[in-house]
């Protein structure tokens, strides 16, 4: 069938709603360096440089946000009809323009919070946060994703499942990292599921809840369980391949959960799903 889009008319960025699918900042190439090192070969970086490269990135997203707020925040509103009535053709292109606005706002995020982190700024406000809100609002924040897929998605919370002491939004752009790749690496008619469970490691006292993303998708091979947790670490190349991305959610996931003094762990094997997991401290009883 002949192909739709007119001459002139802009290209659709996106391929599906939802995060990212900017342009891509150099990459590590499979089996190429640590988590969070430099590949094997390349140059160091002389001191300082390292912390204005950080400054500057952390300044110019910082500066990519209020036009980018302005543009979703317009957009939204013409696309309510608040400012009249739009036909289906200008309603249609205009979703595009919200969705691929919706991706960049998602790399100027990952950029900021990149930059925050490798410069020591990301303050976390710990608060009792509960496990099932954090995970409701989440699935809500990843639904454009799941249009046009075909997925079962769950969540297992204890209704008693106590309160975990955390920083709820960065908890929440961790989770969303995760589903966003579940649904990502999860064919069609797959499975994901989001569980929390109470735990009390041994030898510790106090409990923690352990949480964890699972999914059927087409899993991960051991030799990469932990370089996929570097800096623009990828597996496939998007080009060509259905999968967008940067190749920083894992590694910005990884951060702030060790921001929480806690670590995230994959088991997956290839073809047989992953799943993710990452504990919290409860939040201390209070009356
Ligand atoms: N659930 C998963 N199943 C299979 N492979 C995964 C899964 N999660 C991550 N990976 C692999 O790890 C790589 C790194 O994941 P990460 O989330 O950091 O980057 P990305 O999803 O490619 O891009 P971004 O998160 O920046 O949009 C992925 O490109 C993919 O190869
Ligand atoms: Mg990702």
């Amino acid at each position: 069938m002949a192909s739709t889009r007119r001459t002139g008319e802009p290209h659709d960025a996106g391929k599906r709603p939802g995060r990212r699918s900017a342009a891509k900042p150099a990459r590590v190439s499979p089996g190429g360096g640590r988590p969070g090192e430099s590949p094997p070969g390349a140059q160091s970086t002389p001191p300082g440089v390292d912390r204005l490269q950080s400054e500057f990135l952390a300044n110019i997203s910082h500066e990519f946000r209020t036009p980018m707020n302005s543009i979703l925040g317009y957009t939204k509103m013409l696309l309510k009809g608040s400012y009249g009535y739009l036909n289906e053709q200008q309603q249609k292109n205009l979703r595009k323009v919200y969705e691929n606005a919706q991706h960049l706002m998602g790399l100027i995020d990952d950029l900021l919070n990149l930059s925050n982190l490798e410069l020591g700024r990301m303050a976390l406000q710990m608060v009792p946060v509960s496990v099932k809100k954090v995970t409701l609002s989440s699935l809500v924040s990843v639904e454009p994703l799941l249009v046009d897929r075909v997925l079962e998605v769950e969540h297992a919370i204890p209704p008693d499942l106590c309160p975990v002491l955390a920083d709820e939004v960065r908890i929440k752009e961790v989770l969303i990292n995760l589903l966003n790749n579940a649904i990502k690496f999860t064919p069609d008619h797959g499975r994901i599921m989001i569980e929390a469970a109470m735990v009390t490691p041994p030898g510790e006292d106090a409990g923690k809840v352990e949480i964890l993303v699972r999914d059927s998708g087409i899993g991960i091979p051991p030799e990469h369980h932990k370089t996929i947790f570097g800096q623009f670490f990828q597996l496939y190349e998007p080009e060509g391949s259905d999968y967008q991305g940067v190749g920083l959610g894992l590694y910005i996931s990884r951060k702030l959960i060790e921001l929480h003094g806690g670590s995230i762990l994959v088991q997956s094997e290839p073809g047989r799903g992953s799943t993710f997991s990452f504990r919290l401290p409860a939040a201390p009883a209070t009356g």
